[in-house]
């Protein structure tokens, strides 16, 4: 009996993580998440596939998206290390819509949060340049 739950359990961990694999895989041949030479670049950007693309990705709860430069030509002015606070203590903005300290994952700690940062300021850049010609 003990054994058969046993067995649904890690049957049922396996498919979590296998499903979790597939998306992460999808997510990181997206095109629009270009990619950097910059190691410490295309390592804020696996961090930021994995923490902050499910809302910064799709403007969930008004999460500013990076591909579009309304969205963040006013925030890529602030000092950088603003942002990082911003991102690692939590931050409320002016309509009210709150990005969660660290993204939500206390795991993380101030330096992954700040290369997550860092790569999506790298992303913002881009298209706000692309979006300006
Ligand atoms: C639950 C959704 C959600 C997740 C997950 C999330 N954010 Fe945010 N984030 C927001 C929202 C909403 C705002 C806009 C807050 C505002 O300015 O009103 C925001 C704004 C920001 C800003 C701009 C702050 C400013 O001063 O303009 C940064 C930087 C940021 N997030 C970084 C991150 C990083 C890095 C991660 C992943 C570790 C992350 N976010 C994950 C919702 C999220």
């Amino acid at each position: 009996m003990l054994t058969g739950l046993g067995n649904i359990i890690s049957l049922a961990f396996s498919v979590v993580v296998f499903t979790t694999v597939m998306v992460s895989e999808a997510l990181a041949d997206n095109a629009d998440y270009i990619q950097s030479g910059d190691e410490a670049l295309q390592q804020g950007r696996g961090l930021w596939l994995e923490n902050c693309e499910g809302c910064h990705g799709y403007g969930i709860a008004d999460a500013p998206i990076p591909m579009q430069a309304g969205d963040w030509k006013h925030r890529v002015i602030k000092e950088r290390e603003v942002l990082y606070r911003h991102a690692i203590e939590g931050f409320i903005g002016e309509d009210y819509s709150m990005m969660p300290a660290r993204g939500g994952n206390e795991e993380l700690n101030d330096d992954q949060v700040k290369a997550a940062v860092d790569y999506m300021l790298f992303l913002a850049n881009f298209y706000i340049k692309q979006q300006d010609n």
